[in-house]
């Protein structure tokens, strides 16, 4: 069965002088969920959004927000984000010793939990942990910035993971793509097996609906 089609915008290209009205015309133009970079400039060289501005979006939109934490340290802030109104929150395996504990700790404030793994990072690790997952983040930029280009190794990563699922009756759990990705190569990354596609600068660059609406065709032909 082929999953469902999502796109989340990443409102780390949007414009943070006026939001609201970015997430707004995001929601109107069909995407799926709010992707939200969090960076604390120690796990990634970059320091951006924090749980206030998560609870200020949260009454604007009906969109799930999807808190992505590329932060060290992660158990000290996943309640705090759990209660801004996070409804999905992913951690990075390199930022902590006990991830299980991690995914535990996100689950139990009754949100999706998700792991990130960076390029490089061996892929068996979403294999030991894709049973206690609700979705998989397979980077394919290095985290810490927007608008950087696709790293291609992500494709071969992303059709091992998506086998793996399928072999182990996991085909629940998604997998989500971050980073560089646009109209022009949605559909090798929905081929791969990811189904949930974050994109910044192919949102946000340009007319936002019609961006969205061309990750969607591009993405589903
Ligand atoms: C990178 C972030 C991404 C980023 C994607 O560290 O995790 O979500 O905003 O931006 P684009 O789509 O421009 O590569
Ligand atoms: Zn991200």
């Amino acid at each position: 069965m082929k999953k469902e089609l999502k796109i989340a915008p990443s409102l780390l290209s949007a414009n943070f002088a006026n939001l609201s009205a970015d997430v707004m015309e995001c929601e109107a133009a069909g995407a799926d969920l709010l992707h939200i970079d969090v960076m604390d400039g120690h796990f990634v060289p970059n320091i951006t959004i924090g749980p206030l501005v998560v609870s200020a979006l949260k009454p604007v939109t009906n969109l799930p927000l999807d808190c992505h934490l590329m932060i060290e340290h992660p158990d000290q802030y996943i309640p705090e984000f759990s209660k801004a109104g996070a409804d999905m929150i992913s951690v990075h395996v390199e930022a902590t010793a006990h991830l299980h504990r991690s995914i535990s700790l996100i689950k139990s404030f009754n949100i999706k939990a998700g792991i990130a793994l960076n390029p490089v990072t061996p892929i068996e690790f979403a294999f030991e942990a894709a049973e206690y997952c609700d979705f998989i983040l397979l980077m394919s930029v290095n985290p810490g910035f927007g608008g950087q280009s696709f790293i291609s190794s992500f494709l071969r990563r992303c059709h091992l993971l998506n086998n793996f699922l399928i072999e182990n009756q996991l085909t629940h759990v998604e997998i989500q793509v971050d980073g560089g990705i646009k109209a022009d190569n949605i559909a090798d990354v929905v081929r791969a097996g990811a189904n949930n596609i974050v994109s910044g600068s192919g949102v946000f660059s340009g007319n936002i609906r019609d961006n969205i609406s061309a990750l969607k065709s591009h993405g589903s032909s």
